[in-house]
């Protein structure tokens, strides 16, 4: 025993020398390192994608617009509902924000009775929470459930005509909400102002599906789209002065250079100017470069970012396929390992049944797996060629496009499924050659 404790003893005051000499000390590089490190990152938080810039270049008209509609609102009428529509990141949603800033900004110095309120419709999630925070907006409580639909809904309108308040209300990705409930509430909505004056709500719908207004009844899509905007992509020469923008204040000077913006800007206007896009390489390449330990961006990071978006993407878009589709990618895995690279779709859904049957799911009909096939093959997962194979009549040959192991790491995260990367198949694979 006493021993033992000398032995301690001795190995702490190792440790304690150890310390003091910095010889092999296993931290003490790690520390220098981390301290010497050159640092790129300035101020994160304006790299984030909800971040709302204290200017949007290019945007000018469409602030200008915007701010028009609601002008009425500063002398106490009801502006026109408005309905803003464009592709993805091209600045709808920063734009909104920034012009309801602006318009808060001068109601409280003004003491107006205004109030402007900004719901994202996918965020918020059902008609219910909708209301609500509409009710919020204008100081109406009501509780987080319990109430109907319409009790909401009259209280809203209760407390617009009480209080006289005129609330400009935008319902972001008004899509979602659309999508999932159809459109009655918008139509009550639109419907709210009748028999008041003055006080009432305005209405302005965001959406990048540019299909959105087939889902919409004539009579919802007139009163919504009173005026509309539509925001177009960005040029490559436009990205390049919104990234440039944000990397002065995000980084340190001299961290990101001007080629490298010119790069990102590029590759996002090659997709469709996109700036979310635009500003997620940038940042992403930035952070690769800081991992590195390097002093500055550089076009090998950007590559490495564009990579690492793209992966990010698949598996987003791999996750959400339904069940019988990702046990179809399944199977094209286990047939892969068994040496099958290019299975016909005969030895597919044979695989395909083996593993429903493991996992107590009723098989798809060949039919039905045939389609969820011809549908992956249009989301470029998957090529499906026909393929002539003589007196055995034709067939169709299968081969992932998408990287086996990207693949693999969508079913790996799926709870049912990933227990089946385990499984060797027991159907004959020679059978398909
Ligand atoms: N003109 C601009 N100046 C500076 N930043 C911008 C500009 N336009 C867009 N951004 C930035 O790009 C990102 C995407 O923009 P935003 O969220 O407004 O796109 P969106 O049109 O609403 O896209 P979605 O349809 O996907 O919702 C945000 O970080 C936003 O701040
Ligand atoms: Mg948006």
């Amino acid at each position: 025993m006493n021993n033992r404790i000398h032995r301690d003893l001795q190995s702490s005051k190792g440790l304690f020398q150890w310390k003091e000499s910095g010889a092999g000390d296993p931290l003490e590089e790690v520390f220098k390192r981390a301290l010497s490190r050159p640092k790129i990152f300035k101020n994160r938080e304006v790299m984030r994608s909800d971040y709302v810039p204290e200017k949007l270049p290019h945007r000018d008209e469409h602030i200008r617009s915007l701010g028009e509609i609601l002008s009425p609102t500063l002398r106490g009428s009801r502006p026109s509902n408005v309905f803003i529509y464009g592709k993805t990141g091209t600045g709808k949603t920063a734009v909104v924000k920034y012009v309801f800033k602006r318009f808060g900004e001068i109601t409280s110095k003004e003491k107006l009775p205004l109030k402007f309120e900004y719901i994202n419709c996918r965020i918020a999630g059902t008609e219910y929470r909708v209301l609500t925070e509409l009710c919020g907006a204008i100081g109406v409580k009501v509780p987080f459930t319990g109430l109907s639909k319409a009790e909401v809904f009259n209280r809203l309108r209760r407390g617009l005509s009480e209080k006289g308040y005129l609330l400009v209300a935008c319902f972001d990705e008004i899509d979602a909400l659309v999508k999932n409930y159809g459109d009655n509430l918008l139509y009550e909505l639109t419907r709210i102002n009748e028999g008041f004056n003055g006080s009432g709500l305005s209405i302005i719908g965001v959406s990048n599906d540019l299909h959105f207004k087939d889902y919409l009844d004539p009579r919802v899509l007139s009163s919504l789209s009173e005026e509309e905007l539509v925001f177009h992509p960005y040029t490559a020469i436009e990205l390049i002065d919104i990234l440039s923008e944000r990397a002065s204040e995000a980084f340190y000077e001299g961290a990101v250079p001007q080629e490298v913006i010119n790069l990102c800007a590029a590759l996002a206007a090659a997709e469709h100017g996109d700036a979310r896009r635009a500003i997620d390489l940038l940042r992403v390449a930035a952070e690769v470069a800081e991992r590195n330990g390097d002093e500055k961006v550089e076009e090998k990071h950007v590559r490495l970012a564009q990579n690492i978006i793209e992966r990010g993407r698949v598996f987003e878009a791999l996750s959400t396929l339904p069940l019988h589709s990702k046990l179809i990618l399944t199977s094209l895995i286990l047939l892969k390992r068994g040496g099958v690279g290019d299975p016909i779709s005969g030895t597919v859904y044979q695989a395909y049944r083996e593993l429903c049957g493991l996992i107590g799911v009723e098989p798809l009909t060949n039919r039905r797996v045939s389609s969820l096939i011809s549908e992956l093959d249009m989301l470029g997962v998957l090529k499906s060629d026909l393929v002539n194979r003589g007196r055995y009549g034709r067939t169709r040959k299968i081969s992932l496009l998408t990287p086996i192991d990207e693949v693999e790491e969508v079913i790996r995260s799926d709870e049912l499924l990933s227990t089946l990367l385990n499984h060797k198949l027991k159907i004959d694979l020679k059978r398909n050659r």
